[in-house]
């Protein structure tokens, strides 16, 4: 996917992204992000270092950085609509975080990290994409590293694929979303979002040389899987 495509979609969204209620959107919203940080394989006080690609209005990163008081986070994110959101939430944590604007796909850091993490982002890369940045993501990593996606999947069986997508819409309209809004985003997750399966995932990760890949958490078409470096 261009990464100007999926930036005008974020631009777009940027100004309601917090206001919508996120609980009602993403099923076992509290379980999604929690799930990640307690995936951090260290201790609550290591003074560790992570990686967050996609860090949009900081939901994830403001979770990450309020379990682990000594960490330092650095945020990649496309569009500076979602990052200044995140600027203003995370003011709390002044000198412990820093902010990049640019395409994780396209950037290349130099710097070793703990932890890289991300949530809802990747699914909009290419699975060739993908696998370049999961390859990526292994170098970035320091031994003993864990990368944790907490992500959107598709499933192996289309039949399954579609029940999922329909729970999902009733999952919504259940928590009374307006029906405009899902309209728009079922538009919106035509245009950008690209779903591959957590298997095909978990091999690609086992290809870039990660071990002890798993899915660590799954709710219909949300997962949580990762592995780590050892
Ligand atoms: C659905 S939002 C998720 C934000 C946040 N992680 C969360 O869970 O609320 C996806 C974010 O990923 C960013 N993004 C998508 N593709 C990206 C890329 N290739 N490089 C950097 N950021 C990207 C978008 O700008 C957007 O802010």
């Amino acid at each position: 996917m261009k990464p100007e495509k999926v930036k005008r979609h974020f631009q777009k969204w940027a100004g309601d992204y917090d206001s919508l209620h996120r609980e009602k959107i993403i099923p076992g919203f509290h379980d999604f992000y929690r799930t990640v940080t307690r995936m951090v394989p260290f201790e609550k006080n290591a003074r560790i270092n992570i990686l967050e690609l996609g860090t949009g209005t900081g939901t994830l990163t403001e979770m990450v950085l309020s379990s682990y008081p000594r960490a330092q986070l650095t945020g990649i994110d496309l569009t500076d609509e979602m990052l200044l959101q995140a600027e203003e939430k995370l003011k709390r944590f002044k000198n412990r975080f820093i902010l990049m604007r640019g395409d994780f796909s396209a950037i290349t850091l130099n710097s070793n990290f703990d932890a890289v993490i991300s949530s809802l982002s990747i699914h909009h890369l290419t699975p060739d994409s993908k696998k370049k940045l999961y390859k990526k993501i292994y170098k970035y990593l320091k031994k003993g590293g864990v990368f944790i996606n907490a992500d959107m999947v598709k499933s192996e069986s289309q039949s399954i694929h579609a029940l999922y997508m329909k729970l999902w819409k009733g999952f919504m309209r259940a928590g009374k979303v307006d029906e405009g809004y899902m309209k728009r985003r079922f538009e919106g997750v035509k245009k950008v979002d690209i779903y591959d399966t957590a298997e095909d995932q978990l091999v690609w990760l086992k290809k870039a040389g990660f071990e002890d890949v798993d899915v660590f958490w799954k709710y219909w078409n949300f997962a949580i899987f990762g592995g780590f470096k050892k």
